[in-house]
């Protein structure tokens, strides 16, 4: 890492206004690296606020880029050694009343996010500086039950949901399911096939304090009323999602789960989202 802040590295961040790429910028920028942080929409006044939380500025670049169309993100990318691919449209709600809901998703959802991925991944490959994409995926592309329907106690990157059963019992996430999964599919097809060395990081729910100025979706699932308990059908013990592959590779924890639901409720009621505590 040390040696690649001295060739002044460079890292492309898509989705930068978003809960988890606006932390990835304030975290790379912190830790001395360029970065070329991509928006949809540079002139909107919610990015002031973050501009303002994001220190070492004079490192950063702010490019205009939209995923659905195609050489977007050529100059974001140019003379980036890294990109982490945050972006994904987090709207999936549907709700098809006449006419044929796989279709709708296929057209509406799917082909839209795979179209994304790879046109980001060809303005990648134009740059010809790009070393790695990170890709984010998801625990939603994840199962805790195993080819005979029963519980795992741990879950871990090797218990990933079937395409066919995501479509087949549209279970609840579905749609957003499966638009990880067959984007991670597409995008590790392109990234083979082109020599490009692209990683995918399977995501947990985050939670935790956010820069953003709205509270992130996440977030509100976590804390809306309608939230799962954890607990399964005939087993009282949830499963484990193991982050074994994590530290092996070394990482180190540095935040408990108190840490995290503190830092969330505080983050909340400073938003209004939540009322305040009362002593
Ligand atoms: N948060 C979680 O718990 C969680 C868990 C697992 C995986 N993930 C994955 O992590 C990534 C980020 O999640 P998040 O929670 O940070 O979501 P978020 O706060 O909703 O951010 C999503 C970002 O994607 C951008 N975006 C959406 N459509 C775009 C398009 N067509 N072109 C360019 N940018 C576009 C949004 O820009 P606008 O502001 O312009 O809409 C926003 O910056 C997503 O890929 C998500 O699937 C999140």
């Amino acid at each position: 890492m040390e040696d690649l802040k001295k060739m002044n590295a460079t890292y492309c961040v898509t989705g930068a206004n978003g809960y988890i790429g606006s932390w990835l910028v304030k975290l790379l920028l912190q830790r001395g690296f360029m970065v070329h942080a991509t928006v949809r929409d540079p002139a909107n006044k919610r990015l002031l606020h973050l501009l303002s939380m994001w220190t070492g500025g004079d490192r950063l670049r702010l490019f205009k880029a939209d995923l659905q169309e195609e050489g977007s993100f050529d100059e974001a990318v140019k003379g980036c050694h890294g990109v982490f691919h945050v972006a994904a449209s987090m709207e999936f709600s549907v709700n098809v009343e006449n006419g044929n809901i796989e279709n709708y998703v296929q057209s509406n959802i799917i082909d839209p996010a795979i179209n994304g991925t790879l046109n980001l991944l060809k303005s990648c490959l134009k740059s010809k500086a790009v070393k790695r994409v990170v890709f984010t995926s998801s625990i939603s592309t994840l199962t805790a039950k195993d080819s005979t329907g029963k519980w795992r106690h741990v879950v871990d990157e090797t218990c990933q949901t079937s395409v066919d059963h995501a479509w087949n019992s549209k279970a609840s996430g579905w749609v957003y399911a499966l638009s990880k999964l067959l984007t991670e599919e597409a995008a590790f097809q392109y990234a083979n096939q082109n020599g490009i060395d692209l990683v995918s990081v399977i995501t947990a729910t985050v939670a935790g304090a956010f820069l953003t100025p709205t509270v992130p979706s996440s977030i509100q699932v976590l804390i809306s009323n309608n939230r799962s308990t954890g607990q399964k059908e005939g087993c009282s013990i949830p499963s484990e999602i193991s982050s074994k592959k994590l530290r092996d590779l070394g990482f180190n924890y540095k935040h408990d789960i108190k840490d995290m639901i503190h830092e969330t409720i505080a983050c909340s009621v400073d938003h209004s989202f939540l009322p305040p505590i009362r002593k």
